[in-house]
């Protein structure tokens, strides 16, 4: 054989194919839903096969139905009302599962006397909320200063939920509710929110719930917060000459700005005192001296200690604050 032979033996195998895919036969498209769970036997809203008043008498119903888990439906002759004789109906085999398969792609091939072309059904499964969230990590214990400032985030949770839509929003809460930790319900995170001065330990119980009409709420994980004491020189430095003394710890978000009230010594025992601040000349802050008001003077780059005396006609009180940026 000559080389030369072989562009006209191609022509003509490529013939016969071109004409093929020429006339292509366009299935009839179908679209149906089917809730999922609903027990074997259900129909397939939206579709029903015409065949005409004579039915497909003879056809093998079940070998007309194709494609990949074709075997989980079945099509029946329609026993609805007159006016849907002659119809054919698809029908599922089983519950069906959404977070399985939740569109089928499926072909009907009868005998062109019953259907003249295949139809093509697309039968979406709809979900139900079936699926409660489950958390994609287990127990976290954490270590935490006791001086850590207040909205840290201390820790963070995920949850999956298999449903659909709201079905499979997730939302994050803690029960019991605790003062000193905060879930944020969309996100998960855990913020503080009190303060950690004293404390030594801190559990928290977390759940995740999803959004469906009747909600799910999965198995609970739990927070476990140590909290150390503090080396910072907040604690040295503590005046003991003094006989009445109290603290007090005040945190002062990032967005407070110089002059913004930050704290309020709360004393309303006296009714003639006043209030005096006398720590260090370049104090961080100043107090009205009649309401007792903090403001702030200056920036705070550290923890600052503050000692404010309260001055009252029948003697003198004196009370700590412990400002903390
Ligand atoms: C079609 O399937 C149904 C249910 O699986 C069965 O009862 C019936 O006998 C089948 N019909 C034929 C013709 O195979
Ligand atoms: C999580 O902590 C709780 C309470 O301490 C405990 O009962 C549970 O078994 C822990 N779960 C895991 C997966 O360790």
């Amino acid at each position: 054989m000559t080389k030369a032979a072989t562009g006209p033996v191609l022509l003509f195998h490529l013939l016969p194919l071109l004409l093929l895919h020429a006339s292509p036969v366009r299935p009839a498209p179908y679209y149906g839903q089917l809730a999922e769970n609903s027990p074997a036997g259900t129909p397939v809203e939206g579709v029903l096969l015409s065949v005409g008043a004579g039915g497909c008498p003879g056809a093998d119903l079940n070998a007309s139905l194709m494609g990949e888990y074709a075997s989980d439906f079945r099509i029946i002759h329609h026993h609805g009302d007159r006016h849907h004789r002659g119809h054919l109906a698809l029908v599922s085999a089983k519950a069906l599962d959404r977070e399985f398969i939740a569109i089928y792609e499926l072909t009907v091939e009868l005998p062109p006397r019953c259907l003249r072309r295949p139809a093509a059904v697309q039968v979406e499964v709809s979900d139900r909320n079936d699926n409660a969230p489950r958390f994609t990590c287990g127990n976290q214990t954490v270590e935490a200063d006791e001086l850590t400032l207040l909205g840290t985030e201390l820790a963070r949770f995920d949850a999956k939920d298999g449903d659909a839509e709201m079905n499979g929003r997730v939302t994050f809460f803690a029960s019991p509710e605790s003062h000193l930790l905060h879930v944020v319900p969309q996100t998960g995170h855990v913020r503080l929110i009190g303060s950690l001065l004293g404390v030594s330990l801190v559990t928290l119980r977390l759940y995740a719930r999803d959004g469906g009409d009747v909600a799910l709420v999965g198995e609970p994980v739990f927070l476990r917060v140590n909290v150390h004491r503090s080396s910072s020189a907040l604690r040295r430095r503590r005046p003991r000459a003094l006989t009445e003394e109290l603290t007090y710890t005040v945190t002062v978000p990032d967005h407070v700005r110089v002059g913004d009230l930050v704290f309020t010594v709360p004393d309303q025992k006296f009714e003639q005192r006043w209030f005096e601040v006398i720590s260090e000349a370049d104090s961080p802050v100043q107090i009205e001296r009649d309401s007792g008001r903090l403001y702030l003077a200056r920036g705070l780059p550290e923890p600052t200690e503050v000692l404010v005396k309260i001055h009252n006609p029948r003697g003198k009180k004196s009370r700590f604050c412990y400002v903390r940026a």
